[in-house]
Formats: C-alpha cells, structure tokens, sequence
C-alpha cells in the first residue's frame, strides 16, 4: 500500500505515561513495541501464540455502555499496537520495582518460592494484578481461573499459588500447616501423622512479613486519556509498511469500508488473525476493527433470549449469561449453562478478554468450541451488509467448507441471538481435550433434545459436532431416527449404532487419534443421555426412569470434570537450635534474584538493550527429513526491506563440523540434509520483523531420498549408531530355566520438549581484534559454546568469551544444541563485523533444537509363583535423530536405571540408539533415567499382575538392601529407599487409601481411581568421568565486598543462590556482601554444562575451596584483631599486599568407569525417593484428574530446604507431563505438527495434584557432597511414574468391568487417548480400526 495514504496518530498510555506514535505499524505487536520501543523488557516472549502468559499486562479502557473502567488481563504477543489507541497498558514496570516500591504481588510470588527461572513470573503476576484490581478479595477458584492462561516449567505451580493464596478469601487446605500443627486437613490424617516431629517444620515462608495490598495506592485510569476519549469519534487509520488498520467508528462506515475492501479481516481479538499472520505466513492489506461500534458491542435481552454483538468478548458472553442463569428460572437457562460449560475450558482468561463471539463463529475452524453449541441450540444470527440485513440460523448449512461460511465478502455478523430453553429441553456440551485448562478441543460437541410435553418421547433432538469432520456438522440421521421414540435403552443402543455409521473420519485425517474421536463421539452421546435421564427423572418426578434406568454406579458418567482447590504441605528438617542466624546453609532462603524476576527487572539474553548497530537473524531449515541439496536462490529474499546479507556454509572461515562428542554434525547443511529443521543458512537483516519475511522466500531445491523417522523403521532398517551397549549380571540363562512364568511386554515412551519459557537466543558481538569476539548466550554450557564457536570462526578459544547473566530454563535443552544457534549468530557478526542476534521463535526452537529422546522397551521377565523375579532382559531402544549429540551417555543411563531400586540376579539390557532424520535428541533433566526406569516398573507391574499380588509388594520385596550389587558392579552403601519408602506408606495411609480406592472402584462404573507408590534410585555424577570437574573464582573487594563466580549457569535452580550460601557460611560473612554477576567463560574455564543434578556438589566444592583460600589469607589479620570486622580484615590485608582473588577447584574424587569392561565406579552416591499418588480417570473420555500425590525425598541435609523442595516440585510436574500429556506428534515424513503451546501441552496450573505432600526425609547426611547435601534436579521427576502407574492401576479397574484381566500395554504418556482405548468396552467394541497397511496415518509414534 503506498506510503501516501493518510495515517494518524497512535495514542494510548503505558504505566501511566503518555504514548504518541506517528508511525504505528498494523503488524506490530503491543509486545514487541513495549520491548523494542519502549524499553521495557519485564514482558516476556514466550510463544508468540497467546499459550503461555508470559507476555501478560493489563490493558484499561473507558466502557462508555457501562461508564466505567475496565481492567483486562491480556497477551501482549497478540495485541496489535494499533488496537491501544486510546487505551491504558500497564505493564510489570509499572506496579512495581525492587529500587523503589515493591508491589505485594510481586513480593508474595518471590517469597513464596514461586521463581526459580523467572521468565514467566512477570506474566503470572499480571495475571494476579488484573484479578487485584477486579476483585480485591478472591477465592482460590477465581485464582487458579485467572491462572488458565499462564504457564510455568519450572516450579510445578505449587508455590505460585500458594503464594496467592495469601490474597484470598482462603478455600481448601490452610496450605503448610502454618498455623502452628493444626492443618485443616488433619481430619483426613492420623493425629501422628499431622503432628510434626520436633525438628520438622513446614515454614518456607512467613505471610506475617508480607507487606498488606493497599488497593488505594494503584495508579488511576489516566485522566487525560479518559479526556480523550470523550473528546475522540471519528474513524482512524494507520499505515504500515504492508498493512493498513482502520477502526470505524459507525456501522455504517464499516459496511462502506467493508464493501469497498471484500477480502477485509475484522479484527476484534485478533486472537485467530494474529495466528493466521505469524505462522501461516497470510498477509490481510486491509484490517478492520469494530470495537468501539455500538451495534457490535451491544448485549440486548429480547422476549426469546439474549442477543450478543458480534464483537463482544468472550469475558462479556461469560459474565451476561452467568447474570442471567442466577435470575432467570433453570428450565429457560440451559443453553446458557451449556455454553458456560464450555467457555469455562476455552482458553485462558487473556484470550477470553479480547477474542469476540464473531471472531469464533466467522472463523469456522471445525474445533471451535462455542459452534456446536450455537449450532444444535439453532441460534439466530443477524448479518448485514451495505445492502441490507438477514437473518440466519446456525444449521447444517452454514459452514459451507473447511472455514468457510454462508457470509458473502462483503457481509458480516452483526449479532447473535442464543435462545432461552423452554420445559422440556435438555441441552448440554462436551469438549474433550489433552488438557484440562486452555486447549483446543479434540472433540466437542453440543447437544440438544427437546421432548413432548410431559413425556419421555423426544420431539427433536439435535446432535452437533466439532472435530468430527472439516466443518462443525449435526449428525442429522441420526437425529431423524430418534424423534418420536422413548428416551429409554433402546433409543441408547439405536444412537450409538447410528452415530458410529454417520460421524466417521477417515484413517488419515488431520488431527490423528481417530479410533479414539469416533469413539468419544459415541461416549459423549452416552453422557447426554445419561444426563437427560437424571433431568427427565427430575423434571417428571418419575422414580421409574430413576430407580429402572439409572443405576447408581452409572450416574458417575454425568459428573462434570471438577477439580477441588490445591492443598499442599512441606515438610523439612529445621536447622539445629545453635545454628548461627548469619549461617544461611539448611535455610530456605529465598532465591536471590526472585525479586528482580517478580518485577521484570531480571535480565535475560533478549532483554540486552539492543546496539545501534546491531542486526538480526532468522533460519532457513530444510523442509524434508532427508536430501540433497540442488541449489538455494537467495535472489526474492535480498531484494527484501531491511535485508543485509545471507549466511551459509560458504561463511564459515574455520571447520563447519561440529557436534558435542563425534563431530557429526555440520554448522550449516552443506550439501546434504537429514532432517526437518536442519539448519541450511540464515538471513541477516535489520529488524526481526525483516529477517523472518526475507528468510521465508529463500528458495531451496532438494533432491529427496530416503529417510527412517521411527524407532520400528529403524529397527527394521537396522539403522543403529554402533556400538550397542549392554550391562549384564549374573546368569540369564539360568534365570529363565528357574522362572515358574515367562511374560514379554513392551513400552512406548514418547519424547519431550524442553519448553523452557526462554527459548534459545544468542548475541554476538565482535570486538574487531585479533577475531575476538563476545556471545551472551541462554545455555547450560558456556564452554562448549565458546569452543564451538571458536573452531567455526577459525580462532583460539581465547578470542571468544562466553557470558551467561541467568537464563529462562534449561532443563538439558540448553546443554549442548544452544550451539547450533549460537555458532550461527557468531558466523554472521564474524561476517558483518557487527552485532548479531536471534531470538528463536516457539515453533522454530521446537522444530530444530531437538527434545528427550523416545525410547521403546522390550522387557522379558521370569517369575515365580510368588512374585519372586529370577530374570530379566530388556532392549531399549532410542530414537536419537540425525546425530548422536549425547546419545550414548543417555542410553548408558538408561542401562544403569534398567533395574531401578531392585536386586535382580540374572539381569541383561541391551541398548540400541537409533539413527534416524529427526532432529538430534538430547538431553533432558533424567538423562534417559526416567525411560530406563518406567520400563523396570512395567516389568514388575506385570509380575504381579500375573500372580495377582498388590505391585507395591512385589516392589517392596525386590528392593535393595545396604551392599548389594548394582549390574554395574557397584555397592550399594548408605541406602535409605526403606526408609522412603515406610514413610511416604505412612505418610499416604497407603492401606487405608487402597481400601478407599477400592470401594470408590466399586461404587462407580465410569469414574475408577487408581492408586501407586514408586521407588526410586538415581545415580549421582557425570558418566563421563572427565566432566566431574568445576572452578571457582572469588574475588574480595577493599570495600569487604565479594564477587563470586563459579562454572554453573543460574537456569532457575537456585544455583547462584546455594553458591552463596555456601560461600556465606566458609567466608561467615552476610549473604548480602557476596554477589554473583554471571557465568563466563573468561572468568572460570573449561567448565563442565550445568547438568547431571551435580552442580551444587561440584561448583559447592570449588567455591568452597576458593573461600578457603581467602580464609587461609585472612586469617593473621583476623587473629591480630579478632574484634575487628570482615571490612578490617579485608582491608589490612589488602594493604599488605595479600592476593584477594583466589581460584577454587574440584573433582569428584574415586570415580570413573568403563561400559565395555562393566568395571570402575560410575556414581559419587545415588539419590533416593518414593512417590505415591492417586489418580481419578474418566473411563468414557479417558481425562483423568491427579487427586493427591505424597513424596518423600531423601536430598541429605538440604543446603537450602525451599530450592530442594522447589526442585522436588518441579521436575515432578515435569515428569507428570512427560508421562500423562505431553504428546510430540510426527507426520510420517518427520514433519514436526506440535510446535508450539497450541498443540503442544505442557501442565498447567490444573494439573497438579488436588493435595501434594512433600517430605525431605530427615537425618540423612550425605558424606560425599558439600556439607552433606544431595544432588536433586533430575531424580523427582522419576517420581511421576507414580501417576503413570496409578492411571495403569485405575484402567485395569475399568478392564475389570469388561472381564478383561491380567497385564495389558499402555504407552507413555498416557493421554486421554491411551486412557480412553485402553477402557474397552460396549462403545470401544462399535469403532472398528482400519488396518494399519491400508492407510497413511497423520502422525505416526516416533
Ligand atoms: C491461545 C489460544 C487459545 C484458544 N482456545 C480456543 C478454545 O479453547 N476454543 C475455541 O473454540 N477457540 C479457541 N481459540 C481460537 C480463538 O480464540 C477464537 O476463535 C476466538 O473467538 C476468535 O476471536 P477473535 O476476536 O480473536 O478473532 P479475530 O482473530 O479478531 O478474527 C477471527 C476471524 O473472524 C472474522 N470476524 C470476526 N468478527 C467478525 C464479524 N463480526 N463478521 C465477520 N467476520 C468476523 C475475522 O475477519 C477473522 O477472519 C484459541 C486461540 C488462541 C490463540
Ligand atoms: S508470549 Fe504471549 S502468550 Fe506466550
Ligand atoms: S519460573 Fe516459571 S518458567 Fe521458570
């Protein structure tokens, strides 16, 4: 669009001050305007797609219908600038800052524990701001609600909430048992258990500090803009470089403006637009917004029900309906519940603030959630043009194709009426997804009967239903043959029959899962039915249709999913009575930087204030798994905008192989690719915005060849990287000869995104001498950075310096494939002789950075009548992608974890690391110890299902004892699983619970619940003997202060924090003289990744060391003046020319080992827990809920209680993820369809556990690490098998019903699709699946 066409002036406020922009760009987000132009950095990027919340502000507008002011919570990544005219933002900066005034929110959430990594700590405390601001008095309901919208990775959301709780009207359980020993849960428990023991203790955090909300001292709604407002009503437009934005201000100019642009989008949410734009590559020239039109914002109550405009959100459509169904009589008010039932799981509460009820209907995306509904209640939509007005139902013929409508261009929706119900009507809706909390819908569905008067006869009856089919659709023969029968059996056998002939999908569609839709279709219907007897029973007050046709155990498919507040309770070993108070060790002291995170003051990688120089990157990856190269034209993508240079293989001035072990890998594709997602080149251009167009029109030719994308493929193909690995003890033989049984199984277990809240991102700047150069890079590894980097520039390591300030997660992901990106960007600055930096986006960090590897476990085990295991033999196999990255480290750990805590005499595990073109899997927090482990408890799990013993015994009687033997040939001292494992028994009531259980199994048919307890045994240090290794570096100031540095890199984990204390308590001096700046390369070399859960022992041993040094030099000016202070020491020395700089240096000590030889020790020590958890599942949807989870956890005598207990929490809900959610979905040609939050679902703040009880077990102390700790990042998250395990527990239960027993196979995770179809039964019985060679499936198991 020319550059002439008139544009006006952008005014909107931000924290108060005001904000003029002449040159406001349509395609601009708010938050990439907050970041870039504003400088304000505390809003985070963390999806770009409005899934994580971590760009959350609260935006306030005058309403001038209800003269007020509104506060909304919403996602800046999706707010176009432009849709801020007029409006106030107010961001992190604004509420709060560690220099000036704290704000009780952000106070609360770090005292609480709840920041480690921080990245979404921001986002999560705008959530909780809006809510303040709304309602300054909430319930822990309206809380986890407000929540929906926001993610966290590293926390496990327990103290997050439990921090908010403190804002609260206060439901559920009093939280820690904080009001002394009297937990409001104590009902529940025994006396004994409840009562803490003398040196126990549950405070983590003391509420009685946290400073009131005082809502009188927020800032006010900016008076000059309401000025404004008032003054403002004529129409603006704004100019981008491709786009324009015009907000009508009357009906009719948007009806003009709509028939002179056809192909227009109305923008209201931009919540699909936004979308559409950023990841379907779709440019709209012309944007329409209707917001401030009065017929499109309008709520009207006519005689037949309420007619919403078009553009109302859907937080209007909520709180109007939620009015009325509390006034108006129940029988006029069922389709309003219906579709509060559904939007109470659409979205999150930012995407419900903005997004319109026109934007979900007019998309016509066959998954929306409010369409089936509209559709089977036939709701009555006006729609008008410059021409006229109609008005239309929402039936079978308004979705005309894949998003398609019966609106012809120039017409739009101007309102939408949904009707009161009428006596006699039932209607309800069902939406089943992956996850509970703001996911898209698998399924859902509306459905709507209507029955003569006074009868069970059905008069109409509509079914309706979206992801079933390309549109949302009515199953209208169905319907036919129901009207005029009894809604009795008959009617039930006749609907299911009809529905699984006429709503069918194809074995290839979109989606996949389709065995399990067609299923849910029919299960659905079974809940409607069920639903409408009850009402019928109710309403007709016939106890025939109650006591005949409802059976009590029946009327369990009828309850909504429902899930009680948190409650929660930690248990750690207080400090010993003497212990000095300026000794912080065994303390929970707050993580140091939470503060800064909470205010958004905490720097990251991306929020360095840019240089005036600096350019931007973005990739060309390949498009196909495997391939030659032809050619790639660059000639569309340098005549772009803003478009510098391209960078490729030819830029690489040193050696362009690269790779962590083998150097099998290449920094750019050179001539061949071998997956999707393989780096080819990138373009380097001035803005973000310019990169990304330029590198999309980058042509690329390929010849394809053949590729292996799944384990089987690669099982078949033979396509190994050699060597195979095995670890064998005693006689395997012999074993099975003695064995009574011999059972085979097998285990899928899907891989994991990393979904650290920071994606990758890397700046470099060159310094322009002798080719030095400065990254700043968001990775666990800053010396294989530096190293990788120097080899491809061609230069000594000594030139490149590697700084890490903290980063947004690592989790493993950042351990050695930060360097894809990072060498890149160093390339391109080596080039350009300029700043240089890349932020990856979402879906591009998840489509080329690699993830957990999956792992496919075949197990034989032999067995005695009694349960006793006499042999094992296990084959794993990884999925290890293009290259081999750490692929055999992972796959030994798994052998070292094949027996989990059990002593096994004949045992074998082979393990075979499978090469294939996907992109390289790596690491991630257990390192192969939870894929190794799940699949030992399959084994168990079956042994005792074949003999019919509880699992827990079976486990119980296989556990290790003090000196037994490892397969890897290691003695087993200072064992304290019994000890775990008696105490999370008791903790849990496991018997009593196990009773419980059984009686709820008995009382329910659809809903059963499951129960398991879980050891586990993790083993503690680099199987790499060589990176047991760390430095330190302590430096004392003449002032006495002390700057610490050490080789680990502050990820979340508190790291930073614990190395403080460490170096408080040797230098005894306040953790306020010390301070860590960050991690670099020049200040400690040739460090280790932070990785292995071993950090705290390794770098706490060197900082240890160094302080000792400084001890040492201190100590004759301390014994000269032993009254003086730290500061007269410090300083006498110094004037007697001591060094106040020392180094320190650590090795794990006795440690190393050889695979092949199975010889030598591989561990330091093991880390050791128990999990047991009780789960719910809904046998007809295959959702499930985590009812309560109890953990014990030996972590030694923990250095700081609240980081061990955050860890314990945090990789635990990691582990619930990678077990029961997290699904990585591959087309059969390798092509990555999970990019993003979207698709992929991490959990959520409704996921955990309704009750999560925590305890460190208490005297433990650890000889072998500092000041006898225990490492704890990874074994936790071990610990989730135990929900795994409970679900298994809680299918065979539903099995039962259909007499189906004895061991069965369930794949991780254990989604509501593997749930679902593992519950056979009458409905699974009606789906025939197609067979597997007929067809080409969407995704294919990896
Ligand atoms: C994180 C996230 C979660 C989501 N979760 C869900 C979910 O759980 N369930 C679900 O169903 N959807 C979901 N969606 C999809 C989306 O939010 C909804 O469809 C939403 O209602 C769209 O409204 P909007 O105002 O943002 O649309 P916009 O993006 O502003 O517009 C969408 C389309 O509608 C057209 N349009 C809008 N109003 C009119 C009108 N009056 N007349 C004619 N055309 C019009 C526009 O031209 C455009 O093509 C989700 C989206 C995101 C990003
Ligand atoms: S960055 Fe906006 S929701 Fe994720
Ligand atoms: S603290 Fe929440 S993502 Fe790291």
């Amino acid at each position: 669009m020319a550059s002439t066409v008139k544009t006006d002036e952008l005014v909107f406020f931000v924290n108060g001050k005001k904000v003029i922009e002449k040159n406001a760009d349509p395609e601009m987000t708010l938050l990439t305007y907050l970041r870039r132009k504003l400088g304000l950095t505390g809003s985070k990027l963390g999806c770009g797609e409005g899934g994580c919340g971590a760009c959350t502000v609260m935006v306030s507008r005058y309403n001038p219908s209800q003269e007020k002011i509104v506060h909304l919570a919403v996602n800046a990544c999706l707010s176009p600038v432009c849709s801020l005219h007029l409006a106030a933002v107010t961001t992190i900066e604004g509420i709060g800052s560690v220099t000036s005034r704290i704000h009780p929110i952000q106070e609360r959430i770090a005292k609480a524990h709840g920041s480690q990594c921080g990245f979404c700590t921001p986002g999560i405390v705008m959530s909780m701001y809006t809510l303040l601001r709304n309602n300054t008095l909430p319930t822990m309901e309206e809380i986890e609600e407000a929540f929906q919208g926001n993610l966290c990775r590293c926390t496990g959301y327990r103290p997050i909430l439990e921090g908010m709780r403190t804002f609260s009207k206060s439901s559920g359980c009093c939280g820690a048992l904080q009001n002394g020993n009297s937990c409001c849960m104590k009902s529940k428990e025994t006396d004994e258990n409840c009562t803490l023991q003398t040196d126990f203790t549950s405070r983590l955090f003391d509420s009685s500090e946290f400073k009131p909300l005082d809502p009188t001292q927020e800032p006010i709604f900016p008076p000059e803009l309401l000025m404004l407002i008032q003054k403002t009503s004529t129409q603006v437009q704004f100019q981008g470089e491709r786009v324009s934005w015009i907000q009508p201000n009357s009906l009719s100019d948007l009806l003009c403006l709509k028939a002179k642009h056809p192909d227009a989008k109305l923008v209201v949410g931009n919540t699909e637009v936004g979308i559409e734009m950023k990841f379907k590559n779709m440019l709209y020239p012309v944007i329409i917004a209707p917001n401030y039109i009065p017929e499109m914002t309008s709520v009207l109550h006519s005689e037949d029900g309420i007619v919403f405009g078009s553009a109302c959100t859907l937080t209007v459509l909520a709180e109007t309906l939620k009015k009325a169904v509390s006034k108006v009589p129940d029988n006029k008010t069922r389709v309003f519940q219906a579709v509060l039932a559904q939007l109470k799981w659409f979205a999150g509460q930012q995407i419900r603030n903005v997004s319109g009820i026109g934007g979900n209907v007019m998309t016509a995306s066959p998954i929306s959630d409010l369409n089936p509904v509209f559709m089977a209640a036939n709701c009555k939509m006006t729609i008008v043009s410059k021409d006229g007005k109609r008005e239309v139902r929402m039936d079978d013929k308004f979705f005309t194709g894949y998003r398609k409508t019966a609106l012809k261009p120039n017409e739009i929706l101007l309102s939408i009426e949904i009707p009161y119900s009428r006596k006699g009507q039932y209607i309800s809706a069902f939406k089943q997804a992956q996850r509970r909390d703001d996911d898209i819908a698998i399924v859902t569905c509306g459905m709507n009967a209507i029955f003569h008067e006074s009868t069970t006869i059905v008069k109409d009856i509509k079914l309706s239903y979206g992801g079933m089919a390309e549109t949302t659709v009515l199953a209208k023969k169905t319907c036919e043959q129901l009207i005029g029968k009894q809604w009795n059996e008959d009617l039930l056998q006749e609907a299911v029959y009809h529905l699984a002939q006429e709503i069918t999908l194809s074995p290839s569609a979109p989606g996949g899962m389709v065995q399990y839709r067609q299923t849910l279709t029919l299960s659905l219907f079974y809940k409607f039915y069920l639903t409408v007897l009850q009402n019928l029973a109710n309403d007709l007050m016939d106890k025939n249709i109650a006591s005949s046709l409802i059976l009590p155990a029946y009327a369990s498919a009828t309850d909504a999913f429902h899930k009680d507040p948190i409650s929660s309770v930690q248990l750690f070993q207080a400090v010993p009575p003497g212990q000095e108070i300026d000794d912080v060790v065994g303390r929970p002291l707050v993580h140091l930087s939470a503060l800064k995170q909470a205010t958004g003051e905490a720097i990251y990688c991306d929020d360095m204030p840019r240089f005036q120089n600096e350019l931007y990157l973005a990739l060309v990856t390949s498009t196909k798994a495997h391939a030659k190269i032809l050619s790639i034209d660059t000639t569309e993508a340098l005549k772009l905008p803003g478009v510098v240079c391209f960078v490729s293989a030819k830029d690489i001035s040193g050696s362009n192989a690269t790779g962590p072990v083998f150097q099998d890998e290449t920094v750019f594709a050179d001539d061949e690719v071998t997956c999707i997602g393989h780096i080819i080149g990138a373009v380097v251009a001035d803005t973000q915005e310019h990169a990304n167009r330029a590198a999309k029109v980058v042509n690329v030719a390929y010849k394809e060849l053949s590729y292996i994308i799944t384990i089987q493929e690669a099982i078949a193909k033979k396509s190994f990287y050699e060597p195979i690995r095995k670890l064998e003890k005693g006689n395997l033989k012999k074993g099975f000869e003695e064995a009574d049984h011999v059972l085979e199984g097998e285990i899928h277990i899907g891989g994991q995104e990393h979904f650290y809240l920071e994606t990758h991102c890397a700046l470099a700047v060159p310094k322009m001498e002798e080719g030095e150069i400065e990254l700043f890079v968001s990775t666990q590894n800053p010396h294989a950075t530096q190293s990788h980097a120097a080899k491809a520039l061609g230069v000594p390591s000594s030139r490149v310096v590697c700084r890490v300030k903290r980063i947004g997660g690592g989790f493993g992901g950042k351990e050695t494939r930060n360097s894809i990106l990072s060498t890149v960007v160093a390339v391109a600055a080596n080039k350009m002789k300029c700043p240089v930096r890349c932020m990856l986006s979402r879906d591009e960090d998840m489509l080329v950075s690699g993830g957990r590897h999956p792992f496919f476990g075949k197990y034989k085990v032999g067995f005695m009548k009694t349960g006793q295991v006499t042999a094992v033999d296990v084959s794993y196999y990884s999925n290890a992608g293009n290259s081999i990255d750490l692929s055999f480290s992972i796959m030994e750990r798994a052998l070292f974890h094949m027996d989990n805590v059990y002593n096994i005499p004949n045992i074998r595990g082979l393990g075979y690391v499978c090469k294939t073109n996907l992109p390289s899997n790596t690491a991630f927090r257990g390192f192969g110890g939870p894929q190794g482990m799940i699949t030992s408890e399959c084994w168990i799990n079956d042994v005792a299902s074949v003999c019919g013993l509880p699992a827990e015994e079976v486990r119980r009687k296989h556990m290790c004892k003090e000196g037994d033997i490892t397969p890897f040939n290691q003695i087993l001292n200072d064992l304290t699983i019994e000890r775990c494992w008696e105490e999370c028994l008791k903790n849990s009531q496991y018997y009593c619970l196990r009773d419980q259980v059984n009686e709820f199994n008995r009382q329910h048919r659809w809903k059963k619940r499951g129960l398991a307890i879980i050891p586990v045994k993790f083993g503690i240090s680099f199987t790499v003997t060589f990176l047991n290794q760390a430095g330190a570096l302590v430096h004392v100031y003449t002032d006495g202060s002390v700057l610490l540095t050490h080789g680990g890199t502050e990820m979340g984990q508190g790291l930073h924090t614990k190395m403080i204390q460490v170096a408080s308590k040797v230098l005894k001096i306040p953790v306020s003289k010390i301070y860590v700046s960050e991690t670099s390369t020049n200040t400690v070399p040739n460090t280790s990744p932070t990785a292995a859960s071993v950090s705290s022992d390794l770098n706490g041993m060197a900082v240890y060391n160094a302080c000792q040094t400084i001890l040492k030099r201190l100590k004759p000016y301390q014994d000269k003046h032993p009254d003086g202070t730290w500061e007269d020491w410090v300083r006498a020395a110094y004037f007697d020319r001591v060094n106040l700089s020392a180094n320190g240096f650590y090795k794990i000590p006795d440690i190393g080992y050889d695979f092949e030889k199975n010889e030598g020790i591989p561990f330091s020590y093991f880390s050791y827990g128990v999990a047991c958890s009780e789960v719910e599942i809904d046998c007809l949807t295959g959702d499930h809920k985590n009812l309560h989870t109890w953990i014990v956890m030996d972590v030694g005598n923990s250095l700081n209680p609240a980081i061990d207990i955050g860890q314990i929490e945090g990789a635990f809900m990691q582990g619930v993820g990678l077990f029961t959610l997290e699904e990585l979905r591959y087309s059969p040609s390798g092509y990555l369809h999970t990019r993003g939050p979207g698709s992929y679902k991490i959990p959520g703040f409704g996921d955990i556990p309704g009750t999560l009880h925590v305890s460190l077990l208490r005297e433990a102390p650890n000889s072998k690490a500092i000041f006898c700790s225990k490492a704890i990042g990874e074994p936790p998250l071990l610990l989730a098998t135990s929900v795994f395990f409970a679900i298994k527990d809680a299918i065979s239960a539903a099995r039962a019903e259909s007499n189906l027993t004895g061991p069965f196979r369930l794949d991780s995770p254990a989604t509501p699709e593997r749930i679902r179809n593992a519950c056979a039964d009458y409905f699974t019985k009606l789906i025939h699946p197609q067979d597997p060679q007929t067809f080409t499936p969407w995704a294919v198991q990896v």
